[in-house]
Protein backbone atom coordinates (compact mmCIF):
# COMPACT_ATOMS: atom_id res chain seq x y z
CA UNK A 1 0.00 0.00 0.00
CA UNK A 2 1.12 3.82 -1.12
CA UNK A 3 2.58 5.48 2.29
CA UNK A 4 2.19 9.26 2.32
CA UNK A 5 4.42 10.82 4.77
CA UNK A 6 3.49 13.71 6.66
CA UNK A 7 5.27 16.42 7.92
CA UNK A 8 3.57 17.84 10.84
CA UNK A 9 4.54 21.75 11.75
CA UNK A 10 3.34 22.06 15.12
CA UNK A 11 2.57 20.04 18.09
CA UNK A 12 -0.57 21.69 20.00
CA UNK A 13 -4.30 20.99 20.52
CA UNK A 14 -4.63 20.24 16.54
CA UNK A 15 -0.64 18.60 15.99
CA UNK A 16 -1.69 16.19 19.24
CA UNK A 17 -5.00 15.17 17.41
CA UNK A 18 -3.55 14.30 14.22
CA UNK A 19 -0.92 12.39 16.06
CA UNK A 20 -3.84 10.70 17.86
CA UNK A 21 -6.26 10.19 14.91
CA UNK A 22 -3.47 8.62 12.91
CA UNK A 23 -3.16 5.78 15.14
CA UNK A 24 -7.11 5.50 15.96
CA UNK A 25 -7.77 4.97 12.38
CA UNK A 26 -4.38 2.87 11.54
CA UNK A 27 -3.14 5.19 9.17
CA UNK A 28 -6.55 5.63 7.57
CA UNK A 29 -5.84 2.49 5.12
CA UNK A 30 -9.49 2.22 4.28
CA UNK A 31 -8.97 5.30 2.04
CA UNK A 32 -6.79 3.82 0.02
CA UNK A 33 -3.17 4.72 1.20
CA UNK A 34 -1.43 5.08 4.37
CA UNK A 35 -0.56 8.42 6.53
CA UNK A 36 2.29 8.20 8.07
CA UNK A 37 4.20 10.77 10.46
CA UNK A 38 7.46 11.49 8.83
CA UNK A 39 8.43 14.26 11.03
CA UNK A 40 6.89 16.05 14.11
CA UNK A 41 7.74 19.69 15.03
CA UNK A 42 7.25 22.07 17.54
CA UNK A 43 9.12 25.43 18.43
CA UNK A 44 12.09 22.87 20.18
CA UNK A 45 12.79 21.53 16.43
CA UNK A 46 12.25 18.46 14.78
CA UNK A 47 12.20 14.98 15.11
CA UNK A 48 11.74 11.43 12.92
CA UNK A 49 8.99 9.81 14.69
CA UNK A 50 9.16 6.64 13.25
CA UNK A 51 8.30 3.49 15.60
CA UNK A 52 6.87 5.92 18.16
CA UNK A 53 3.66 5.79 19.48
CA UNK A 54 1.37 8.74 19.65
CA UNK A 55 1.10 8.55 23.37
CA UNK A 56 4.79 8.44 23.56
CA UNK A 57 4.88 11.56 21.79
CA UNK A 58 2.54 13.51 24.13
CA UNK A 59 4.03 12.11 26.97
CA UNK A 60 7.37 13.30 25.95
CA UNK A 61 5.84 16.74 24.79
CA UNK A 62 3.67 17.05 28.48
CA UNK A 63 6.45 16.36 30.34
CA UNK A 64 9.41 18.35 28.87
CA UNK A 65 7.79 20.82 26.79
CA UNK A 66 9.35 19.93 23.27
CA UNK A 67 8.79 16.57 21.17
CA UNK A 68 12.63 17.41 20.80
CA UNK A 69 13.16 15.62 24.02
CA UNK A 70 12.76 12.24 23.20
CA UNK A 71 16.67 10.80 22.93
CA UNK A 72 15.43 7.55 20.67
CA UNK A 73 14.01 9.61 18.00
CA UNK A 74 16.85 11.28 15.39
CA UNK A 75 16.76 15.30 14.79
CA UNK A 76 15.68 16.55 11.46
CA UNK A 77 15.54 19.77 9.76
CA UNK A 78 12.43 20.99 7.74
CA UNK A 79 14.25 20.82 4.34
CA UNK A 80 15.38 17.11 5.49
CA UNK A 81 12.00 16.20 6.07
CA UNK A 82 10.40 17.95 2.79
CA UNK A 83 13.28 15.77 0.79
CA UNK A 84 12.83 12.44 2.14
CA UNK A 85 10.34 11.02 0.48
CA UNK A 86 8.37 12.22 -2.86
CA UNK A 87 4.94 11.19 -1.13
CA UNK A 88 4.98 14.07 1.68
CA UNK A 89 2.24 16.09 2.38
CA UNK A 90 3.31 19.22 5.21
CA UNK A 91 0.78 19.79 7.28
CA UNK A 92 1.30 23.33 9.46
CA UNK A 93 -0.87 22.60 12.61
CA UNK A 94 1.35 25.76 14.22
CA UNK A 95 0.40 29.10 15.64
CA UNK A 96 -1.49 31.86 13.18
CA UNK A 97 -0.03 35.01 12.73
CA UNK A 98 -1.55 36.88 10.06
CA UNK A 99 1.16 39.92 9.40
CA UNK A 100 4.01 37.78 8.85
CA UNK A 101 2.78 34.75 8.04
CA UNK A 102 3.94 33.02 11.08
CA UNK A 103 6.15 29.81 11.35
CA UNK A 104 4.16 27.85 8.82
CA UNK A 105 5.01 30.32 5.77
CA UNK A 106 8.68 29.64 4.86
CA UNK A 107 8.34 25.57 4.87
CA UNK A 108 4.94 25.62 3.16
CA UNK A 109 6.75 27.92 0.48
CA UNK A 110 10.06 25.45 0.64
CA UNK A 111 7.41 22.38 -0.15
CA UNK A 112 5.46 23.59 -2.55
CA UNK A 113 8.59 24.87 -4.34
CA UNK A 114 9.91 21.39 -3.86
CA UNK A 115 6.33 19.95 -5.62
CA UNK A 116 4.97 18.95 -2.24
CA UNK A 117 1.24 19.43 -1.50
CA UNK A 118 0.42 21.36 1.47
CA UNK A 119 -2.20 21.48 4.20
CA UNK A 120 -3.23 24.54 6.57
CA UNK A 121 -5.28 24.31 10.19
CA UNK A 122 -3.32 27.72 10.57
CA UNK A 123 -4.49 30.87 8.92
CA UNK A 124 -1.50 32.63 8.57
CA UNK A 125 0.30 31.64 5.39
CA UNK A 126 -2.74 31.65 3.79
CA UNK A 127 -3.57 35.35 4.55
CA UNK A 128 -0.22 36.56 4.34
CA UNK A 129 0.36 34.90 1.33
CA UNK A 130 -2.29 33.13 -0.77
CA UNK A 131 -1.47 34.29 -3.99
CA UNK A 132 2.33 33.41 -4.10
CA UNK A 133 1.35 30.01 -2.31
CA UNK A 134 -1.29 29.26 -5.15
CA UNK A 135 1.34 30.18 -7.88
CA UNK A 136 4.34 28.12 -6.38
CA UNK A 137 1.44 24.89 -6.35
CA UNK A 138 0.78 25.67 -9.76
CA UNK A 139 4.11 25.92 -10.98
CA UNK A 140 5.35 22.91 -9.10
CA UNK A 141 2.04 20.21 -9.40
CA UNK A 142 1.48 20.44 -5.64
CA UNK A 143 -1.86 21.06 -4.25
CA UNK A 144 -3.11 23.20 -1.14
CA UNK A 145 -5.88 22.09 1.44
CA UNK A 146 -6.97 24.54 3.29
CA UNK A 147 -10.57 22.88 5.00
CA UNK A 148 -9.16 23.97 8.46
CA UNK A 149 -8.38 27.48 8.10
CA UNK A 150 -12.13 27.95 7.22
CA UNK A 151 -14.32 27.67 9.56
CA UNK A 152 -14.12 24.43 10.51
CA UNK A 153 -15.73 21.24 10.07
CA UNK A 154 -17.88 23.02 7.86
CA UNK A 155 -16.65 21.87 4.53
CA UNK A 156 -17.19 25.02 2.60
CA UNK A 157 -14.36 25.20 0.35
CA UNK A 158 -15.55 21.43 -1.44
CA UNK A 159 -19.06 23.34 -1.68
CA UNK A 160 -17.83 26.58 -3.05
CA UNK A 161 -15.38 24.80 -5.49
CA UNK A 162 -16.34 21.90 -6.34
CA UNK A 163 -20.38 21.38 -5.19
CA UNK A 164 -21.22 25.09 -7.16
CA UNK A 165 -19.26 24.48 -9.71
CA UNK A 166 -21.06 26.98 -12.82
CA UNK A 167 -23.77 27.66 -10.60
CA UNK A 168 -23.30 31.56 -10.40
CA UNK A 169 -22.55 32.11 -7.12
CA UNK A 170 -23.51 35.51 -6.07
CA UNK A 171 -23.31 35.67 -1.99
CA UNK A 172 -22.29 33.33 0.54
CA UNK A 173 -22.60 34.15 4.52
CA UNK A 174 -22.36 32.60 7.54
CA UNK A 175 -21.21 32.02 11.37
CA UNK A 176 -17.51 30.93 10.56
CA UNK A 177 -16.11 31.92 14.05
CA UNK A 178 -18.12 30.34 17.03
CA UNK A 179 -16.44 31.80 19.71
CA UNK A 180 -18.12 35.77 18.77
CA UNK A 181 -21.49 34.57 18.52
CA UNK A 182 -20.73 32.41 22.32
CA UNK A 183 -20.15 36.09 23.63
CA UNK A 184 -23.41 37.17 22.09
CA UNK A 185 -25.09 34.37 24.43
CA UNK A 186 -23.59 35.49 26.99
CA UNK A 187 -24.81 38.75 26.44
CA UNK A 188 -28.18 38.23 25.70
CA UNK A 189 -27.70 36.03 28.94
CA UNK A 190 -27.11 39.21 31.06
CA UNK A 191 -23.04 38.54 31.26
CA UNK A 192 -20.68 41.23 30.27
CA UNK A 193 -18.28 41.01 27.42
CA UNK A 194 -15.56 40.84 30.33
CA UNK A 195 -17.27 38.14 31.64
CA UNK A 196 -17.90 36.54 28.86
CA UNK A 197 -13.82 36.71 27.52
CA UNK A 198 -13.06 35.37 31.04
CA UNK A 199 -15.44 32.41 30.73
CA UNK A 200 -14.04 31.55 27.20
CA UNK A 201 -10.43 32.00 28.23
CA UNK A 202 -11.15 29.46 31.00
CA UNK A 203 -12.51 26.59 28.70
CA UNK A 204 -10.05 27.47 25.94
CA UNK A 205 -12.34 28.81 23.11
CA UNK A 206 -10.46 32.19 22.46
CA UNK A 207 -7.53 33.32 21.11
CA UNK A 208 -4.80 34.52 22.80
CA UNK A 209 -4.88 37.81 22.04
CA UNK A 210 -9.01 37.87 22.33
CA UNK A 211 -9.11 40.86 19.91
CA UNK A 212 -8.67 38.24 17.16
CA UNK A 213 -11.96 36.87 18.29
CA UNK A 214 -14.16 40.01 19.43
CA UNK A 215 -12.64 42.45 16.63
CA UNK A 216 -14.15 40.03 13.83
CA UNK A 217 -10.25 39.27 12.82
CA UNK A 218 -10.67 35.46 12.93
CA UNK A 219 -13.96 35.19 11.33
CA UNK A 220 -12.75 38.00 8.71
CA UNK A 221 -9.45 35.84 8.10
CA UNK A 222 -11.75 32.91 7.18
CA UNK A 223 -13.89 34.64 4.97
CA UNK A 224 -11.36 36.30 2.94
CA UNK A 225 -9.94 32.67 2.65
CA UNK A 226 -12.78 31.24 1.11
CA UNK A 227 -13.37 34.58 -1.41
CA UNK A 228 -9.81 34.24 -2.33
CA UNK A 229 -9.93 30.64 -3.46
CA UNK A 230 -13.80 30.52 -4.42
CA UNK A 231 -13.19 33.73 -6.71
CA UNK A 232 -10.27 35.78 -6.41
CA UNK A 233 -6.77 34.69 -5.13
CA UNK A 234 -5.61 38.60 -4.82
CA UNK A 235 -8.42 39.91 -2.88
CA UNK A 236 -6.23 41.88 -0.27
CA UNK A 237 -6.85 41.96 3.51
CA UNK A 238 -8.59 45.59 3.18
CA UNK A 239 -11.71 44.11 1.31
CA UNK A 240 -13.45 43.20 4.18
CA UNK A 241 -14.74 45.85 6.40
CA UNK A 242 -14.23 43.89 9.49
CA UNK A 243 -16.26 44.93 12.80
CA UNK A 244 -16.63 42.79 15.98
CA UNK A 245 -19.12 42.13 18.71
CA UNK A 246 -17.01 44.33 20.79
CA UNK A 247 -19.77 46.99 20.62
CA UNK A 248 -22.67 45.46 20.70
CA UNK A 249 -24.70 46.50 24.34
CA UNK A 250 -27.75 45.42 26.00
CA UNK A 251 -29.68 47.97 24.60
CA UNK A 252 -28.79 45.97 21.12
CA UNK A 253 -29.36 43.10 22.22
CA UNK A 254 -32.74 43.79 23.86
CA UNK A 255 -34.14 46.15 20.86
CA UNK A 256 -33.65 42.49 18.55
CA UNK A 257 -35.22 40.85 21.53
CA UNK A 258 -38.17 42.62 21.10
CA UNK A 259 -38.35 42.48 17.08
CA UNK A 260 -37.95 38.64 17.84
CA UNK A 261 -34.47 38.81 16.39
CA UNK A 262 -31.28 37.30 17.95
CA UNK A 263 -27.49 39.33 16.78
CA UNK A 264 -24.76 37.01 15.67
CA UNK A 265 -21.59 37.81 14.28
CA UNK A 266 -22.29 37.14 10.47
CA UNK A 267 -19.25 36.99 7.84
CA UNK A 268 -20.84 37.71 4.02
CA UNK A 269 -19.05 37.61 1.05
CA UNK A 270 -20.57 39.29 -2.47
CA UNK A 271 -19.66 39.63 -6.05
CA UNK A 272 -22.22 41.94 -8.29
CA UNK A 273 -23.02 41.60 -11.47
CA UNK A 274 -19.72 43.97 -12.58
CA UNK A 275 -17.45 41.51 -10.82
CA UNK A 276 -16.67 43.87 -7.94
CA UNK A 277 -16.69 42.18 -4.16
CA UNK A 278 -18.22 43.42 -1.29
CA UNK A 279 -16.64 41.66 1.78
CA UNK A 280 -17.44 42.17 5.57
CA UNK A 281 -17.81 40.89 9.15
CA UNK A 282 -20.62 42.64 11.10
CA UNK A 283 -23.08 42.02 14.16
CA UNK A 284 -26.14 41.62 12.70
CA UNK A 285 -30.23 40.57 13.41
CA UNK A 286 -31.70 37.76 12.13
CA UNK A 287 -35.02 36.18 12.57
CA UNK A 288 -36.57 33.13 12.63
CA UNK A 289 -36.64 32.34 9.11
CA UNK A 290 -32.49 32.67 8.41
CA UNK A 291 -30.60 29.17 8.97
CA UNK A 292 -28.39 31.21 11.32
CA UNK A 293 -31.15 32.09 13.77
CA UNK A 294 -31.14 28.58 14.98
CA UNK A 295 -27.37 28.32 15.45
CA UNK A 296 -26.62 26.52 18.94
CA UNK A 297 -23.16 26.32 21.00
CA UNK A 298 -20.78 25.01 18.96
CA UNK A 299 -22.75 25.24 15.68
CA UNK A 300 -21.32 27.42 12.58
CA UNK A 301 -23.05 27.09 9.60
CA UNK A 302 -22.85 29.34 5.87
CA UNK A 303 -25.38 29.74 3.22
CA UNK A 304 -25.10 29.79 -0.12
CA UNK A 305 -27.11 31.73 -3.03
CA UNK A 306 -26.45 31.19 -6.48
CA UNK A 307 -28.53 32.07 -9.21
CA UNK A 308 -29.08 28.59 -10.58
CA UNK A 309 -29.11 26.16 -7.98
CA UNK A 310 -31.06 28.00 -5.49
CA UNK A 311 -29.86 28.39 -1.98
CA UNK A 312 -27.70 26.20 -0.01
CA UNK A 313 -26.76 26.01 3.75
CA UNK A 314 -24.34 23.92 5.55
CA UNK A 315 -24.77 23.23 9.29
CA UNK A 316 -22.02 21.63 11.53
CA UNK A 317 -22.21 20.82 14.78
CA UNK A 318 -18.85 20.22 16.42
CA UNK A 319 -15.65 22.02 16.81
CA UNK A 320 -12.64 21.59 18.51
CA UNK A 321 -8.90 20.67 17.80
CA UNK A 322 -10.00 17.04 17.03
CA UNK A 323 -12.58 18.13 14.83
CA UNK A 324 -10.01 20.62 13.03
CA UNK A 325 -7.45 17.55 12.72
CA UNK A 326 -9.82 15.77 10.93
CA UNK A 327 -10.29 18.53 8.68
CA UNK A 328 -6.72 18.75 7.90
CA UNK A 329 -6.45 14.84 7.43
CA UNK A 330 -9.42 14.82 5.21
CA UNK A 331 -7.43 17.78 2.99
CA UNK A 332 -4.42 15.35 2.98
CA UNK A 333 -6.43 12.23 1.78
CA UNK A 334 -7.70 15.05 -1.20
CA UNK A 335 -4.84 16.49 -2.03
CA UNK A 336 -2.70 12.62 -2.04
CA UNK A 337 -4.81 10.11 -2.96
CA UNK A 338 -7.39 9.67 -6.17
CA UNK A 339 -10.63 10.12 -4.76
CA UNK A 340 -13.82 7.75 -5.86
CA UNK A 341 -14.56 7.47 -9.69
CA UNK A 342 -17.13 9.63 -9.34
CA UNK A 343 -14.13 12.77 -8.59
CA UNK A 344 -12.02 11.20 -11.02
CA UNK A 345 -10.12 13.51 -13.18
N1 LIG B 1 -7.66 24.64 18.22
C1 LIG B 1 -8.61 24.61 17.31
O1 LIG B 1 -9.69 24.07 17.52
C2 LIG B 1 -8.35 25.21 15.93
C3 LIG B 1 -9.40 25.25 14.99
C4 LIG B 1 -9.14 25.72 13.70
C5 LIG B 1 -7.88 26.20 13.37
N2 LIG B 1 -6.90 26.20 14.33
C6 LIG B 1 -5.57 26.69 13.96
O2 LIG B 1 -4.67 25.59 14.03
C7 LIG B 1 -3.40 26.04 14.49
C8 LIG B 1 -3.00 25.21 15.70
O3 LIG B 1 -3.93 25.43 16.75
P1 LIG B 1 -3.64 24.81 18.19
O4 LIG B 1 -4.85 25.00 18.98
O5 LIG B 1 -3.04 23.47 18.05
O6 LIG B 1 -2.50 25.84 18.71
P2 LIG B 1 -1.39 25.55 19.80
O7 LIG B 1 -1.86 24.53 20.77
O8 LIG B 1 -0.94 26.88 20.29
O9 LIG B 1 -0.19 24.89 18.95
C9 LIG B 1 0.59 25.63 18.09
C10 LIG B 1 1.84 24.85 17.82
O10 LIG B 1 2.68 25.64 16.96
C11 LIG B 1 4.02 25.41 17.38
N3 LIG B 1 4.94 26.43 16.91
C12 LIG B 1 4.99 27.73 17.21
N4 LIG B 1 6.06 28.30 16.61
C13 LIG B 1 6.67 27.30 15.91
C14 LIG B 1 7.82 27.25 15.09
N5 LIG B 1 8.56 28.34 14.85
N6 LIG B 1 8.15 26.04 14.52
C15 LIG B 1 7.43 24.94 14.75
N7 LIG B 1 6.31 24.94 15.53
C16 LIG B 1 5.97 26.11 16.10
C17 LIG B 1 3.94 25.43 18.89
O11 LIG B 1 5.12 24.87 19.43
P3 LIG B 1 5.29 24.71 21.03
O12 LIG B 1 4.37 23.57 21.38
O13 LIG B 1 6.72 24.33 21.18
O14 LIG B 1 4.91 26.00 21.64
C18 LIG B 1 2.70 24.56 19.08
O15 LIG B 1 3.05 23.20 19.12
C19 LIG B 1 -3.53 27.53 14.78
O16 LIG B 1 -3.00 28.26 13.71
C20 LIG B 1 -5.03 27.75 14.92
O17 LIG B 1 -5.42 29.06 14.52
C21 LIG B 1 -7.10 25.71 15.58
Amino acid sequence: MRRISLVLLGFGNVGQAVASLLEDYDGYRTEGARLELGAVFDRGGGIDPSGVSAAELLRAKRANGTVTSLSTAPRLSVEDALGASEDTVLVDTSITDAETGGPGLAPSKRALDMGRSTVFASKGPLVAAFDDLAERAKANGARIGASAAVGIPLPSLEVGLLGLRGAGLTRFRGVLNDTTNQILRDLEAGLSLDESIERARIEGTIEEDPRLDVDGWDAAYKLLLLARAIWDPALPLSTVDTKGVGEVGKSDIDEARSRRKRIRLLATAERDDSGAFRLKTEAESVGAEDPIYHLGPGEKAVVFETREMGVITIRSSKGGPRATAACALKDVLNVAVAPSPFYAS
